[in-house]
């Protein structure tokens, strides 16, 4: 038996004695007010056992973790036909660029990156009577949690400075893939960017994707075939410009986050949150990298 709790202790350990721990997200000014030797690593296995150090019951802005579950509530209300409109090919590129999409003349490479993601937040909005309300509704049904929310202040302050999503949204309406107003779309997004969350719930909101589909009630949120998908898609492109790079050293489908949050997951094994929220230049949690990657080293467990 792998004895989870010892390696999560050892992780937070050496966690707190790294002395480099990157650099934390400015460009939306509320996540700087963040401590940046905040540590946190949460982990559920498949017999539903929970192991953590660290601050792991600690809440932070998940950010472009919430990618993945906008995803999910669309592929179940859309089907197949998201993939007309968005793409499933790594970018190789950071996660707000723009020039790829001008190339393949309005249709992004993938649900994960911002314009990915930007048009998914574009299909919710045309499907659901009442978007902020229902999707928070949906996380929370998949989390068995009523306390999970926004933060209305991080919401805000990406509402100020996004230049970019303003100038993706705008550049997807001028494509004809955006089918809403730019504005009331940009208010889902940051707004489900902006869902607080702490390793533990995250782990919790994430099982259902180890666990093909079901949460841990067992309720069933997607087919087997959409968390195939989904994983997929986390794997290649669940960390931009460093998705090679996450799956060459920890071997997971995953997201990040520049709260600094990452989810990662092994099928039928384990669920896996950490948070350090200094970034590397890529934008990932750095010392969420190396957890993982000591994570998976010792305990042998991977998906290759
Ligand atoms: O759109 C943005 O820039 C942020 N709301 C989310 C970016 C993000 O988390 C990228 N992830 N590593």
């Amino acid at each position: 038996m792998i004895d989870f709790q010892r390696i999560l202790t050892t992780i937070n350990e050496a966690a707190s004695k790294e002395k480099n721990k990157g650099k934390i997200a400015d460009y939306i000014p509320e996540l700087a007010k963040v401590d940046v030797n905040n540590f946190g690593i949460h982990l559920i296995d498949n017999k539903q056992q929970n192991y953590s150090a660290g601050n792991s019951e600690e809440r932070f802005s998940i950010q472009s973790i919430s990618k993945v579950l906008s995803l999910s509530m669309a592929l179940g209300l859309i089907g197949e036909k998201i993939w007309t409109r968005v793409d499933v090919e790594p970018s190789g590129d950071p996660f707000n660029h723009l020039s790829l999409l001008e190339l393949e003349n309005g249709i992004p490479r993938n649900p994960l990156i911002n314009p990915g993601a930007i048009v998914i937040a574009d299909i919710l909005v045309s499907q659901l009577e009442n978007p902020k309300e229902e999707f928070l509704a949906f996380v929370q049904d998949i989390a068995n949690d009523d306390s999970i929310d926004y933060d209305v202040d991080v919401a805000n302050s990406e509402k100020r400075t996004g230049f970019r999503n303003f100038a993706a949204a705008n550049l997807l309406k001028s494509y004809g893939n955006l089918k809403n107003d730019v504005d009331v779309v940009l208010d889902f997004y940051f707004h489900q960017c902006s869902l607080s969350m702490s390793c533990a719930q995250l782990t919790n909101t994430f099982f259902m994707f180890m666990n093909h589909g079901k949460c841990r009630r067992n309720n069933i949120f997607l087919t087997v075939t959409q968390v195939k998908r989904i994983n997929a898609i986390m794997l290649t492109c669940g960390f931009y410009d460093e998705a090679g790079e996450f799956a060459f050293e920890v071997g997971l489908p995953g997201k990040s986050g520049v709260g600094g949050g990452i989810v990662a997951l092994l099928p039928n094994k384990f669920c896996v949150s950490t948070w350090s929220p200094g970034l590397n230049p890529k934008g990932n949690s750095k010392l969420g990298m190396l957890a993982l990657e000591k994570l998976t080293t010792e305990t042998e467990l991977s998906i290759f």
